[in-house]
């Protein structure tokens, strides 16, 4: 029986290979790991994207209700003052319209009906419309904060 040294067993290739697999593996699992850890660390300084200037106030007379459809909010004036509502449906997220003709806002989706001041008119909506802070900054601007929410009738008095 003659034994070739320049063959290597098997056993020592598979054993290499079981060791990289099991070495990439826990390479990605260890990877993901610090992934998500900086996925969860807190956000201290507010998103700046979420404020934006709306002009001054005496570009919204009572009656006005502005559409900013980038931002998914309805900038609106009454007798009351100036408010801001998101116009993300608070059943599924879906973007509610306005209806200006009914003086109401409607969801696609699955039909609920909030009116002008959030308010769920016709369910499945669970609440009322997120309430963002207006209020004036230099210049004379308006700035909306979605940022900041407020209670239902918190109004900018102008
Ligand atoms: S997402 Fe608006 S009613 Fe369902």
């Amino acid at each position: 029986m003659s034994h070739d040294e320049n063959v290597e067993p098997k056993c020592c290739r598979r054993d290499f290979l079981g060791k990289a697999g099991v070495s990439a593996f826990l390479t990605a699992v260890g990877l993901a790991g610090v992934g998500s850890l900086v996925g969860l660390s807190p956000s201290v300084m507010p998103d700046p994207s979420k404020q934006f200037k709306i002009g001054p106030p005496q570009d919204f007379p009572p009656g006005t209700a502005r559409v900013f459809e980038e931002e998914k909010v309805v900038v609106i004036s009454d007798e009351e003052g100036i408010y801001a509502l998101s116009l993300v449906c608070t059943h599924l997220g879906c973007v509610v319209t306005l209806d200006k003709g009914r003086e109401q806002f409607d969801c696609p989706c699955h039909g609920s009906k909030f009116t002008m001041e959030g308010m769920v008119m016709k369910p499945p909506a669970p609440r009322s419309l997120d309430r963002y802070e207006v209020s004036l900054v230099s210049g004379g601007q308006m700035m909306v904060d979605q940022n900041v929410r407020l209670g239902p009738n918190e109004k900018l008095k102008v």
